[in-house]
């Protein structure tokens, strides 16, 4: 979604905005701007529709030089992608801005800033921050002081940056709702909303909490906390490898990133689990004692988060034998719950930073939760530091729009935390071999599963020209295959449905034909049998089919039906397994379709807005 980097320097800092912008590029947007200001007070501004590399093209060494900038890359909410509604925005070619998230009150500031004699320009509802503060320099001696004043007047979520020229030495910046962080460096100082953006100018951060407002200058940054009081917040040293946002010779992000599970899984159980059991205290200092009472877990999420947590009920229910409850965040956060006794509140987000699981965190620590756990896979994001635990899911920097490796290390966590609850819940010693058993082979299995490749590439020719596809899967499958079908959407633009195969005969079979290829996860579990009635149903009716099965399963190959055998492994881990040729087959699809495979159309990585 949007990126905001800003810099105060004595070099001229637009290489360093620029930089930035492509470093959030990843993230999802449709336009892209920047304000440079000169010690002297020169002002320039260029914006352009499209690629930050648009952008960069129309940097010339007249407008481009100043030691003060801002810079953003826009995801459109309010007003259609034009250079006209690219930010930043500007007041009176005084104040200009860059904003992330959404101002819920633009149209009553609008009429207000109306009747004040101001002229709305753009579509945007950014543009009435511009205004405000400028309208606010009147009755305030400074710039700080000016914004501290019209943060009151908003609604909404906003991560802000704002620069005034007639003070070109330092940037005012506010947070409430959208991730900001501070980077330090020696003689100056930036301001990002993601801290790969300014990675290559520092390591160290301070990321700010919501409601902060912060001064900075090149050598000083002053923080202020929601009611106006002087602050100190952490600096952490970040450990996010500064070549993270490389391919390593991959053609794209989500390919690499598809081959680096087995080193990021084994990373993520490295030190936490081994065939002897989970080590203490994974969970945080207290989560001994606070996972002991647990009788019932509440899973929120959105999207492919929401698949992991899918996968994690079944787990739950059938090793730990505690009961559990997946929700879309969106949908919690709007209807009144009920909570269970004991129940422990589970957030499940790659980003830390969706803005649906952030509210339904929010609420949920009002309703009773014993409490909150979040697996995450950013340290330091809203989700981590608002959560009573946080179970970091070690999977790197994720680039790619659509998530891999988050997931799969999703689901190693969830089978860390079935473990931690099974010991206090009668878990048996049957369930905890398999999942141990399955941990340990894992990275090694995701190897060689990774093998088939070559194989899911072919397959891959023939869905090319497919407009519509069903994918089936049963039990603990059935998530898996939910998450092939909205990787196959997201990145090849082909509409593709999950069912949990026994609901075909309800209705979806209507829809079968040599048109529709259907998509079968079958690994050998006790629901196989009940899946090959579900195959013959659909092979009754003339549909093709592509099966992903273990080869004990004795599923084979005909003029109807393609299987690709996938390693045998352990029941407790085979959701994660079958997840690789899912993810592969969609990458293949969109290679040959020539799809943006990092960047599909209309998504933003990291979905800071309802
Ligand atoms: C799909 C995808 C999204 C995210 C969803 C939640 O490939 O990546 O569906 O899973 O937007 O994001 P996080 O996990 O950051 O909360």
């Amino acid at each position: 979604m949007c990126g905001i980097v800003g810099a105060v320097a004595e070099r001229n800092v637009v290489e360093i905005l620029l930089e930035g912008l492509k470093r959030l590029e990843y993230r999802g947007y449709d336009s892209a701007g920047v304000a440079l200001l000169s010690p002297n007070g020169d002002f320039s501004r260029v914006r352009r529709t499209g690629k930050v590399q648009a952008l960069a093209d129309a940097i010339t060494s007249e407008n481009g030089v100043g030691s003060t900038g801002i810079a953003h890359t826009r995801w459109a909410t309010h007003g259609g992608v034009t250079e006209n509604n690219a930010h930043p925005h500007t007041s009176s070619d005084r104040i200009a801005v860059v904003h992330n998230g959404i101002i819920e009150n633009f149209g009553e500031l609008r009429t207000e800033l109306r009747d004040k004699g101001y002229t709305i320009s753009t579509d945007t509802d950014t543009e009435t921050i511009a205004h405000t503060v400028h309208s606010l320099l009147d009755t305030n001696d400074t710039l700080l002081a000016a914004v501290q004043e019209a943060v009151t007047k908003f609604s909404g979520a906003y991560g802000t940056v704002i620069m005034d020229r007639e003070d070109p030495s330092r940037v005012i910046v506010a947070r409430s709702g959208s991730p900001l962080v501070i980077g330090l460096g020696v003689g100056e100082n930036f301001i990002a909303s993601d801290q790969m953006a300014l990675l290559p100018v520092t390591r160290r951060f301070i990321f700010l909490e919501e409601g902060d407002v912060a001064e900075i200058t090149r050598r000083e940054v002053n923080i202020f906390d929601v009611d106006g009081h002087p602050v100190v917040r952490d600096i952490v040293e970040s450990t996010v490898e500064h070549d993270a946002g490389d391919k390593a010779g991959y053609r794209h992000y989500m390919l690499k990133e598809i081959y680096e599970q087995p080193t990021v899984v084994r990373n993520a159980l490295a030190g936490r689990v081994s065939l002897e059991g989970l080590t203490p205290d994974i969970f945080g200092e207290n989560a001994e004692t606070l996972l002991r009472d647990v009788k019932h877990v509440q899973i929120i999420a959105c999207g492919t988060s929401y698949h992991a947590g899918m996968t994690a009920r079944y787990w739950l229910e059938q090793y730990a034998n505690v009961s559990c409850n997946v929700e879309i965040a969106s949908e919690f956060r709007y209807r009144k719950s009920v909570v269970h006794p004991n129940s422990l509140l589970v957030t499940i987000s790659q980003s830390g930073e969706t803005a649906d699981t952030l509210a339904a965190l929010r609420l949920a620590q009002e309703l009773g939760y014993m409490s909150s756990l979040t697996i995450c896979n950013v340290a330091g994001s809203s989700l981590v530091r608002e959560s009573d635990m946080a179970f970091m899911t070690k999977a790197g920097a994720e680039i790619g729009v659509a998530s891999t490796k988050a997931f799969t290390t999703q689901l190693g966590a969830f089978l860390m935390l079935t473990l931690a609850l099974g010991q206090h819940n009668g878990m048996s010693d049957e369930a905890r071999d398999d999942i141990l058993n399955g941990l340990q082979s894992l990275p090694s299995k995701l190897e060689e599963t990774l093998s088939l490749a070559a194989e899911i590439e072919d397959l891959a020719e023939e869905f090319a020209d497919k407009h519509h596809s069903l994918f089936l899967g049963r039990g603990e499958q059935y998530p898996i295959a939910m998450e092939g079908a909205l990787k196959l959407k997201e990145i090849s633009y082909i509409h593709a449905e999950a069912y949990a195969s026994g609901e075909l005969k309800h209705g979806p079979l209507a829809l079968i034909d040599d048109e529709m290829p259907v998509i079968v996860v079958a690994p050998n579990n006790e629901l196989l049998e009940k899946l090959k009635s579900n195959v013959e149903e659909v092979r009754a009716r003339g549909g093709i089919m592509y099966v992903f099965a273990d080869k004990d399963t004795a599923f084979e190959s005909d003029e109807t039906m393609r299987v690709i055998n996938v390693p045998q492994c352990a029941e407790s881990v085979a959701p994660i397994i079958y997840t690789i040729p899912l993810q592969l087959l969609s990458y293949y699809v969109a290679l040959i379709k020539g799809t943006d495979v990092d960047q599909p159309r209309n998504l933003a990585k990291s979905v800071t807005v309802e």
